[in-house]
């Protein structure tokens, strides 16, 4: 059984990363970015920790991890979230919007029983949602200037709120960029509802316990 403190240390002391105020990242810049797959090993030990069960993202991989996943290339720069979740034995929901995307999950991660693939808008299922949610990933609207992508984060975690476990993590992706990215508007409700704030960077994690 893994402590909860052990783990909650071990997130609170990751190494600082690069952050951007700027929304249009270059290519450089981009490559310069903490990928997202060391925040996730973290997450799991920590839902383990908390002894949850029901994993809901919203965004699902959209681009196959077809190379050793101990490598890290550009692709990895979206994270591959899908893959990483299937890896814990939990409940997954991974939704996604998109057809191609939802295809690409059911292409590639469909062996693996305990995930369920849905092909929705994130915050029309998170309302009609039945179950305790134990991890909340948010991945979905991108970082960029024409879509109101910390307000949309913020409508799909009031969504969540009244089916988040009483023990429960929020995780948020691209927080590195942007003055907070995805997780501009939630972040502060997250403050308000009584989480921790373990780490803010690429991946702010979030607990409450
Ligand atoms: C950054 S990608 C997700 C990356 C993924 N979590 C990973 O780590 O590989 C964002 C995804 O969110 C999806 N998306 C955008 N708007 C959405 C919405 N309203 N509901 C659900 N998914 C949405 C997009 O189709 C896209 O596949």
């Amino acid at each position: 059984m893994i402590e909860i403190d052990s783990v909650v240390k071990k997130i609170r002391f990751l190494e600082k990363v690069p952050i951007f105020s700027k929304v249009k990242l270059t290519d450089e810049e981009q490559a310069k970015r903490t990928k997202p797959k060391k925040y996730f090993q973290l997450i799991i030990d920590l839902l383990n920790a908390i002894e949850g069960e029901i994993i809901v993202e919203i965004g699902s991989m959209r681009t196959p991890i077809d190379h050793d996943p101990e490598l890290t290339f550009m692709c990895c720069n979206d994270g591959h979230s899908t893959f990483y979740w299937c890896k814990s034995e939990k409940e997954i929901y991974s939704v996604d919007i998109n057809f191609n995307t939802y295809l690409c999950v059911i292409r590639n991660l469909s062996k693996n029983r305990n995930l369920q693939p849905v092909n929705n808008g994130g915050i029309k299922f998170l309302k009609k949602f039945d179950k305790k949610i134990d991890l909340l990933f948010l991945d979905a609207w991108d970082v960029y200037p024409h879509i109101k992508y910390s307000e949309r984060h913020l409508q799909a975690y009031f969504a969540a709120k009244d089916k988040m476990s009483d023990k429960c993590i929020v995780a948020i992706d691209d927080t590195d960029i942007a003055f907070g990215g995805k997780g501009k508007l939630v972040i502060p409700e997250l403050i308000k509802d009584g989480f921790d704030i373990l780490n803010e960077g690429r991946v702010t994690i979030a607990l409450r316990i």
